[in-house]
Order: structure tokens, then sequence, then C-alpha cells
């Protein structure tokens, strides 16, 4: 299936539904799992992975965008999607036809939710987003009493939620997290018998590892669907088995001799004569460039470090007196044999975080499916 591919993804979909139902037996009784898979599914594949997602148990999923809504909808799959962040004004009449539902934090977009919702006898469910110290987006917590006499004057909206979002829960050691619980658990008492019946959500992926008593109704984990831990200090927290890797083929193998640089801006040079192979991965497939001479790749079992410039759709790695034969495999995030190269590591290297890195595989890598049946 991936002989003719030069480079793919593999998505492991069993190993996503396994972290579900880790993630999901961690849960207060009662509160329901939502799985984020906005952002191509970080990088995996939106539709199979929230095919997976449901399979492993999801009670929602979250998408960033209507786009990503309205393509889960295509795809058939009728589970309730929350939209994370309020749509531009054009894109409000599509998210009320597939059914989406928002997150609402400005008068304007509760407007002309209400209008398009009238226009289309409908009811939209809404949840309501505070904004309890990330500042992103949000209600100030003063105002939310206010906004939701609002939202109970029109008669296109219902109030279905009310949530906020974390600026550090990876930092196990950092009090935000509290004084944004606090916050939270402040704004819910205030509204005294109207926050009854609604489904309360606060926790992201290091939330629902640490913090127990903030799952309230509902969980919003991400990262850890795709089994990466938010911050490696969680690592101890729950198991989790990642779902994507990076394979790749060699390309070419060439004798260089000593003193002889290689690829752009000859930033190589062989401190020996030795075999040299080029392999079809470069930074427009998600590569970052800034592993020139210091990441490393997987080969017959055994790490090797990226030699030279990596080109937009190659790199080159000096395997000494190794001779790699055209067609091997070559893993450039993921595990061979006993060895792993994991998306954190990948992230240290380049001084970034495991989200970025296989949120940042490129479209152009064909994503293959597989199932494996877990260990
Ligand atoms: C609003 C919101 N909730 C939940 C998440 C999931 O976060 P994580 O991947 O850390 O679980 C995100 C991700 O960015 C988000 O923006």
């Amino acid at each position: 299936m991936t002989d003719e591919l030069a480079l793919w993804a593999e998505i492991d979909l069993g190993a996503i539904k396994r972290n579900v139902q880790r993630v999901k037996a961690m849960l207060q009784p009662g509160t329901a799992l939502l799985n984020v898979v906005k952002a191509n599914a970080y990088g995996h594949g939106e539709v199979e992975t929230a095919r997976a997602v449901i399979e492993g148990g999801a009670d929602w999923l979250g998408v960033a965008r209507v786009e990503e809504g309205a393509a889960l909808r295509n795809a058939g799959i009728d589970k309730p999607i929350l939209l994370l962040a309020e749509p531009p004004a054009g894109a409000v009449e599509a998210a009320v036809a597939h059914g989406l539902t928002p997150s609402i934090y400005t008068e304007a977009t509760l407007h002309a939710f209400d209008s398009a919702s009238r226009a289309a006898e409908k009811t939209t469910n809404v949840h309501l987003k505070v904004d309890t110290g990330m500042h992103r987006y949000g209600v100030p917590a003063r105002s939310v009493n206010a906004f939701i006499d609002l939202i109970d004057s029109l008669e296109g909206l219902n109030l279905k939620g009310l949530w906020t979002h974390f600026a550090v829960a990876e930092e196990v050691a950092n009090s935000f997290t509290q004084q944004q619980h606090k916050l939270f658990a402040e704004v819910v008492d205030s509204l005294g018998e109207r926050a009854n019946g609604l489904i309360r959500h606060i926790c992201n992926s290091a939330g629902t590892l640490t913090l127990p008593e903030g799952h309230y109704d509902m969980v919003r984990a991400g990262i850890v669907t795709y089994g990466i831990h938010p911050s490696p200090a969680l690592a101890p927290l729950v198991k989790l088995e990642p779902a994507m890797s990076l394979r790749s083929r060699v390309g070419l193998t060439k004798w260089l001799e000593a003193g002889e640089a290689i690829s752009y801006g000859q930033r190589y040079t062989m401190e020996q004569d030795g075999f040299v192979s080029t392999v079809p991965c470069g930074y427009a497939d998600g590569l970052r460039r800034s592993l020139t001479n210091s990441g490393e790749v997987l080969i017959r079992g055994k790490r090797y470090r990226i030699s030279g410039t990596i080109t937009m759709d190659h790199f080159l790695v000096d395997t000494g007196q190794e001779e790699l034969e055209v067609g091997e495999e070559v893993v450039i995030l993921g595990c061979q044999g006993d060895e792993c190269i994991s998306a954190q590591e990948m992230a240290d290297r380049i001084g970034t975080i495991p989200y970025e890195v296989v949120c940042g595989i490129s479209s152009r890598v064909t994503r293959v499916y597989v199932d494996s049946p877990g260990y």
C-alpha cells in the first residue's frame, strides 16, 4: 500500500481509540468527553480521526472553524460539534445549517446566530465562553449575567453550555490554573439557578490529567487523543500511544570522499570517506529546516544524524561505512525496532511544542491509516 509513496504519515487509529478510552476512564462519573479534532485532527486526518474517537467513546467533537465542522457533517458524522471560536459573520449561516454548536462571546455574533437561526426556522444551541484570564476570547466574568440576559431575550438561541480555557494548565506548579478555576466557579455560583442544566467545561488535556475537580460536565481533550502528553512532566499520569509516525525510504546512496561538502550552503563536510543517502522528505513536508545537522532519523533500528541543509523535498544522511539500499525505510518520527523519535524530542530540538510538530506535517504527505490491535 505504501510502495508508491516516497514519504507517508502512518496514522494508527487503534492507538487513537485506546487513547480515548484511557482518558475517558480517568473522568469523574458523569463527565462527558469532547475530543478536539481541529486543524485536521492535529495533522492526523480529520474525518478518519473523528470516526476513531467516536468508536473510542467520544461524546462530542471540537473544531476551530466552520469548514472543519462542515467536513465532519458532510462525512455523515452526527455527534454534537462545538465550534471553539466564533466564526466570521459570513460563515454563520453555514454553521446553523450544519447544526454546529457555536461558542459565543460577542453581541454581534450572538445577533448573527439569532437571525440565521430564525431565518432557518431553527433554534441554535450555544455555549458561552468566559474569559477567566487567558485573554484570547471570552466574555469577562463580570459581564456573564448580562450576556445571558441577552441570549435569553433572543428566540433563535438556546444557552446550553458555559466554559473557559486554561492558559498554563500543563505547568503543574503554576497556581494560575487554580485562579482561573476559582473565577469560573464564582461565575457559576453567581448564576444561581440559571446554571442548572448547563454543560460546564474548563479542562484541556493538561487540566483533564491534573485537575479532576475541574472536570465538571465535560472535558475538551486534544493532544492526549493523539498519544502525546501536554508536557513531559505529565507523562506518568496516563499511558498513551503516539498515533502518528512519519516514514520515508532511501532514494539514493552514493560514496563521497573526505572533504566533500553536501547540500545547499555546504554546511556539512565529510570528515571521512563514506556513504551518503538522500531521503525524500523536506521542509515542504513539515520537516523543519532548523533540524539541519541536528535532527536524527532511524534506519536499520539505529539513529543517524541529518547531514547538511534540509531542502524543500529532501535531506541527506552520512551513514559512514554503512551502505544503505535504495528503498530502505527511514523513520523520521516514530519507532523502528526498539528506537523511537517522539514528537516531544523533535519539538525540543527545534524549540517548540509537540503540537506544532504534528500539526506541521503538511498536506502533501499522504496519511496512511492502520488500526493496530494494541499491546
Ligand atoms: C478551546 C480549546 N479547548 C481545548 C483544546 C485542547 O487542548 P489540548 O490539545 O492541550 O488538550 C484547545 C486546543 O488548542 C482549545 O483551543
